[in-house]
């Protein structure tokens, strides 16, 4: 199988072909993943929320997030790596972006990097193009700013509109190769789709987008929580393994396992 490449986001958008992205903190879940063969995988750092039990992506750091993203890196054979720039580590300019950017491709080395922000963040997009490092956007709801928007809210709705196609030009301008747009009016990721030429990837931005992208804990029903309505939950894999355990421990505490199949002889 051959590798995802940031080319292959342009053809699939000139093709008409959805992609498809998930995120993955780790070696195991990335393998599977990789094998169900999404074209690419985020190692967001929604990982504070999953991985750390953090409350929002606030608190997350590049320290965290590298180890991880090498293991998705170990268990990639045909996906393309992503991995998010934490809040706090891009904002203050380009070269703070650079600076962690290649952190991330020299100690992880992830295929590319995501960064939240849209007119706000194009002079860093723009250096890390430059320095041959692959950048995917994120504008819409931008998760590191909830507590400047106020909360889990959606985008881009009456007034808000023109700031949001200005966001989503100045991404493109900059050099990003795609852009997620999270939570804004289907209509209007519609129209920003049709409007740009790199590969959009919705969550909670409607039917219309380039590409679809969730977070893996909601798909397979691992999280704990509600989940938001954007998810499609496919399979409940939290509640198996409760189940699993439980009857593993039944079956410690009543003698049932280990039985004579699981023994060595002397
Ligand atoms: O961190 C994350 O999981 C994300 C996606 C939901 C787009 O940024
Ligand atoms: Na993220």
């Amino acid at each position: 199988t051959k590798r995802v490449r940031v080319r292959h986001f342009a053809q699939a958008k000139q093709a008409g072909t959805k992609i498809v992205g998930l995120t993955s903190y780790d070696f195991l879940t990335a393998g599977l993943f990789d094998q169900a063969e999404v074209d690419f995988l985020l190692v967001g750092d929604s990982a504070g929320n999953v991985v750390f039990g953090y409350d929002t992506t606030v608190p997350t750091t590049t320290d965290e997030l590298i180890p991880l993203a090498r293991g998705v890196v170990r268990a990639a054979k045909r996906a393309l790596v992503v991995a998010d720039l934490p809040f706090g580590s891009y904002e203050s300019g380009p070269d703070d972006a650079l600076h962690t950017a290649v952190r991330f491709m020299k100690e992880s080395e992830v295929h590319a990097v995501k960064l939240e922000g849209g007119v706000r963040s194009a002079a860093q997009i723009e250096r890390l193009v430059q320095s041959g490092i692959p950048v995917m956007g994120h504008i819409g709801y931008t998760p590191q700013s909830e507590h400047g928007l106020g909360g889990h809210v959606v985008q881009g709705r009456g007034d808000a509109r023109e700031s949001f196609l200005a966001d989503a030009k100045a991404v493109e301008a900059a050099g990003a190769f795609a852009v997620v747009i999270e939570m804004v009016p289907e209509a209007l990721a519609a129209e920003v789709s049709q409007m740009l030429t790199i590969p959009t990837i919705g969550i909670g931005a409607g039917r219309h987008t380039d590409g679809q992208i969730l977070v893996w804990t909601d798909l397979l029903g691992v999280a704990t929580g509600r989940l938001p309505r954007f998810v499609r939950q496919y399979a409940s894999l939290g509640q198996e393994m409760i189940e699993s355990v439980s009857t593993w421990r039944d079956d410690v505490r009543s003698g049932a396992f280990p039985d004579e199949s699981h023994v060595f002889e002397d």
